[in-house]
């Protein structure tokens, strides 16, 4: 794909068929993804692949917070619809000393994982990056292993093979560029 078109095409992706994209792909993906720019090269990006085990869990989790604020039968169809996901990965930031370099690291870890979706998309796998409350739950830390006082959640990412890509807009030129004399 021209980079052109993979700009143009690559969608978050909703709903994915059950089969698991290959292992050696997602490494690919990461590995890319650290291409990213990171200002003074802090690479603060760590990731963490969920095996099904940890998936279920946060599954679960979520589930969880979902009965508790909306019932039951909302919390099980969260539980059903999470479970089909075929495959779960973490981004978290090193957590840095000042608030500067934390936005920077924020932002390089965004560009990594464009890298990571871009890549991904051009191979036929599809990505969703979620911050919902659960990424914010002290309990997902725990379930992934990682310290709150040392690195941050940036995202749950979501990939697969997409059921189907949904249609998306931006807004024209117009509405978003300034041109300065
Ligand atoms: C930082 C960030 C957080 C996001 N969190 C969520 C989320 O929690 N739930 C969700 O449905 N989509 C989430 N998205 C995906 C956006 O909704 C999606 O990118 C947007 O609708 C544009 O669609 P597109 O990615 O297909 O162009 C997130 C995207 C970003 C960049």
């Amino acid at each position: 794909m021209k980079i052109e078109e993979l700009l143009r095409s690559r969608r978050t992706i909703n709903e994915f068929k059950p089969e698991k994209p290959p292992q050696e792909l997602i490494s690919k993906a990461i590995e890319l993804a650290c291409w990213a720019p990171n200002h003074r090269l802090t690479e603060p990006w760590r990731f963490y692949l969920l095996g099904s085990e940890t998936a279920q869990a946060v599954a679960e989790l979520n589930a969880e917070m979902v009965t508790e604020k909306k019932g039951k039968a909302a919390g099980q169809k969260k539980l059903d619809k999470w479970t089909e996901i075929p495959g779960w990965l973490v981004v978290t930031m090193v957590k840095p000393e000042d608030s500067l370099q934390q936005q920077e690291d924020y932002a390089a870890c965004s560009c990594a994982i464009q890298n990571f979706s871009l890549y991904l998309w051009e191979q036929g796998v599809g990505v969703k990056w979620t911050t919902g409350e659960v990424t914010r739950t002290p309990d997902l830390y725990d379930l992934i292993w990682v310290d709150p006082s040392t690195e941050i959640v940036v995202g749950l990412l979501w990939y697969g093979y997409p059921k189907e890509v949904p249609i998306s807009q931006r807004k024209s030129l117009d509405e978003i560029l300034v041109r300065l004399p």
